[in-house]
């Protein structure tokens, strides 16, 4: 049965592990399942990605980041999601067009209706099953990211990240169908027994 299921979160909200707990676990089901992420898991996302985290050009305007955070996503859906989906695969991916409604909207103050009108482009009709947030209080998930290089985003003021995490609340609370909202200062198997639940209720696997 095929699913589209997303992790979102701040920084140091503990995306990437979870979406790796969870690909685990359906494979040890034998479940099918792809597991990707965004900005990279194209050969093509894998060098915008590298470039939107480390560059130091200055100049790069909201705009620019709207259109290449998309062009790495298009080529994803292309590339990776759609042909997981039609084999009725689960398709994870850590990060997709809410990071950019979040980010480049909220974050960067960018209109709403260009990026909806480019996600929309990008995304070519593919939206997510479930989209889980991994929701961490702001200061609390920098300073789990202290230690390691900091790429330019989360260089960002305190302020951008306060504003990325209501901007994901807010988008949760609009859509609460969707999404699943986890607080992820619990520890990472409390966090994982939660998403476990609402996935094998969609798989139709209450029992697993
Ligand atoms: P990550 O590997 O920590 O998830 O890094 C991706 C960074 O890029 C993260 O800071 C969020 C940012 N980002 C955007 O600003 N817009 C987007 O559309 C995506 C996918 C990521």
């Amino acid at each position: 049965m095929s699913l589209f299921i997303t992790f979102e979160g701040g920084e140091g909200s503990g995306k990437s592990a979870q979406s790796k707990i969870l690909y685990k676990r359906l494979s040890n089901l034998v479940i099918p399942a792809v597991l990707t992420y965004e900005p990279g898991g194209t050969p093509l996302g894998k060098k915008l990605g590298r470039w939107l985290k480390w560059t130091d050009d200055k100049n790069i305007t909201p705009l620019v980041e709207l259109l290449l955070f998309n062009a790495a996503r298009a080529q994803s859906v292309t590339e990776v999601i759609r042909p997981g989906l039609k084999k009725g695969k689960v398709v994870i991916s850590d990060r997709y067009a809410d990071s950019t409604t979040v980010y480049q909207g909220y974050g960067r103050g960018l209109d709403m209706e260009t990026i909806k009108a480019t996600n929309d482009a990008a995304t070519q009709g593919q939206k997510p099953d479930l989209t889980v947030l991994l929701d961490i209080p702001t200061e609390v998930g920098l300073t789990r990211k202290k230690g390691s290089r900091r790429d330019r985003f989360e260089q960002e003021e305190l302020a951008f990240h306060h504003r990325v995490r209501e901007g994901y609340l807010k988008l949760a609370a609009g859509e609460p169908e969707r999404w699943l909202v986890v607080d992820t200062t619990q520890d990472k198997e409390t966090v994982a027994g939660i998403i476990w639940r609402r996935v094998s209720q969609l798989l139709g696997r209450e029992s697993d």
